[in-house]
């Protein structure tokens, strides 16, 4: 891949919230049936932290079925920042790390993506130094990163944290890591991740105990063993890596997003409309189904890898708790919360995962739902409709439960804050105006100007000629 240069969409390449990006809405006219059926695209998550795995080997790793998103922008920046070669082409993305010139990430990429943090663990394996920014915290929590030190530490890495860069080096002969037995105090995905990318490469044996068993975590350690890796346990909670001396090509797809899947599923619960959904791993939605079940939806997989969901006349309140997978996830709290303000009754909804992810409440509230919150619980007491209004999107989940939302209520609702959106759901407006939704997505004018229709930037692109990418 000498020299081939990095080609991603153009309309990615900026995901901060610039004034220009202000003024782009999402304008929903609200109850509209919904119909038909709609493609899921490939995990946010597992994309992520596969790009990094691809760190760990010195050969050509064909990924595919990534989403086009903003994060997964934000993280190909990282990785050519290391000097890391990529080249996109639709939903395929080949990496090839043969040479990774710097051991060093660029402070102002990693504060705007955290998992960009998760590249410490293959850096220092292939390198033997890795000198990552603390990502900081984010609209949902302070998110700290100790897990992750701890972990390398165990394994025989000097980690020391000054003027707020992770400073990871290995000393001895060979700058191997070295296998170790490892506890983490709290399941977290990225650690567990980190972890276990640092391990494939190291030397002897690493267990982690009480592991994350998220499907991303399950995907990552395939991705891992078709490069060469020796990983038994992923998914489970404890998690056996086998360190060998070097990772081989490979040509791999990673796993549908069962959050993006969560979410149109609560689509078609809130407009009491039928729609089907596929490619999905019916396995991963267990709790987010029966939740939906619970409220009064029936969800039915009417093929392999599709589901289909015919929604109830009137929806009953529920409880929901967040927790590590298996339980419900936190990534889905703010989109069913949108189904339950509609539902009769009162629900308690409590956040265990992360400290501030109730961002949505005050938003939804001014759309006419009762949401009272009172620390880490949201009580939600089911209202007859609810009606459009402006709103403004804090986190990307909390978007997600506004577009739900306005999907629902009466009237027109214009949600801003779209960069949030754009991280994580690819081309969601297309996908949900295939299905019948009304709404469109504009870039306010001056006063008085018509407003200028836009496309989703997460249209995936395709490659015209190096260099040149152009929406598909
Ligand atoms: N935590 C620590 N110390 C650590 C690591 C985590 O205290 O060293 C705490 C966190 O502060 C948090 C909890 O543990 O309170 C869970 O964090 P975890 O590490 O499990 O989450 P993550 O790896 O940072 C991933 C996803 C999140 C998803 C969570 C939980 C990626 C890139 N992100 O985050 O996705 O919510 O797992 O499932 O994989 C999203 O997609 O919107 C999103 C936020």
């Amino acid at each position: 891949m000498e020299d081939r240069p990095i080609t991603l969409s153009p309309s990615l390449s900026n995901t901060h919230s610039s004034s220009e990006e202000d003024k782009t809405v999402l304008e929903i006219w609200g109850g509209a049936s919904l119909h038909g059926h709609v493609g899921i695209s490939g995990a946010k998550n597992s994309a992520l932290v596969i790009m990094a795995g691809a760190l760990l080997c010195s050969q050509d790793c064909l990924i595919r079925n990534v989403p086009a998103l903003a994060d997964v922008t934000r993280m190909a920046e990282i990785l050519s920042a290391l000097g890391v070669k990529l080249e996109r082409q639709g939903n395929s993305l080949l990496v090839n790390a043969s040479h990774i010139a710097q051991s060093k990430a660029p402070y102002e990429l990693v504060s705007q993506l955290r998992a960009s943090f998760f590249v410490i663990g293959p850096l220092l394996a292939r390198l033997g130094v890795a000198r990552i920014p603390l990502p900081g915290g984010c609209a949902i929590g302070a998110r700290p990163v100790d897990l992750h030190v701890r972990g390398l530490q165990a394994m025989g890495a000097d980690v020391q944290i000054d003027h707020g860069i992770v400073n990871a080096y290995l000393s001895g002969r060979n700058k191997r890591l070295q296998g170790a037995k490892i506890y983490l105090d709290y399941p977290s995905v990225g650690a567990t991740e980190t972890l276990m990318m640092a391990a494939t490469l190291a030397e002897g044996e690493t267990i982690i105990e009480n592991a994350a068993q998220e499907p991303e975590v399950a995907d990552l350690a395939n991705f891992c063993r078709a490069m060469g890796a020796k990983i038994r346990g992923a998914g489970t909670n404890t998690i056996t890596i086998l360190g060998v001396p070097s990772l081989h090509t490979t040509d791999y797809a990673i796993v549908p997003d069962r959050v993006e899947a969560g979410t149109f599923l609560v689509a078609g619960a809130i407009t009491h409309s039928e729609i089907s959904l596929s490619p999905v791993v019916p396995d991963h939605l267990t709790a987010v189904i029966a939740k939906l079940q619970a409220i009064g939806a029936q969800i039915i997989e009417d093929a392999p890898n599709r589901l289909r969901i015919v929604p109830g006349h009137r929806y009953v309140a529920t409880d929901i708790e967040t927790l590590p997978y298996p339980g419900f996830p936190t990534d889905m709290q703010a989109p069913l919360m949108a189904l339950l303000t509609l539902s009769d009754g009162d629900s308690v909804i409590t956040e265990t995962v992360f400290e501030n992810r109730f961002g949505h409440v005050a938003e939804l509230t001014r759309m006419g739902a009762d949401i009272r919150v009172k620390g880490t619980h949201a009580i939600v007491r089911g209202v007859p409709m609810l009606s459009g209004a402006p709103v403004v999107a804090t986190d990307l989940r909390a978007s997600a439960s506004l577009v739900l939302a306005g999907l629902a209520a009466q009237g027109k609702t214009t949600v801003q804050g779209l960069h949030h959106l754009d991280r994580g759901y690819e081309n969601l407006t297309a996908k949900l105006q295939k299905l019948g939704a009304n709404l469109q997505r504009t870039q306010l004018g001056a006063d008085g100007d018509s407003p200028l229709v836009l496309p989703d930037p997460t249209t995936v692109p395709t490659v015209t000629k190096p260099g040149v990418t152009k929406p598909a």
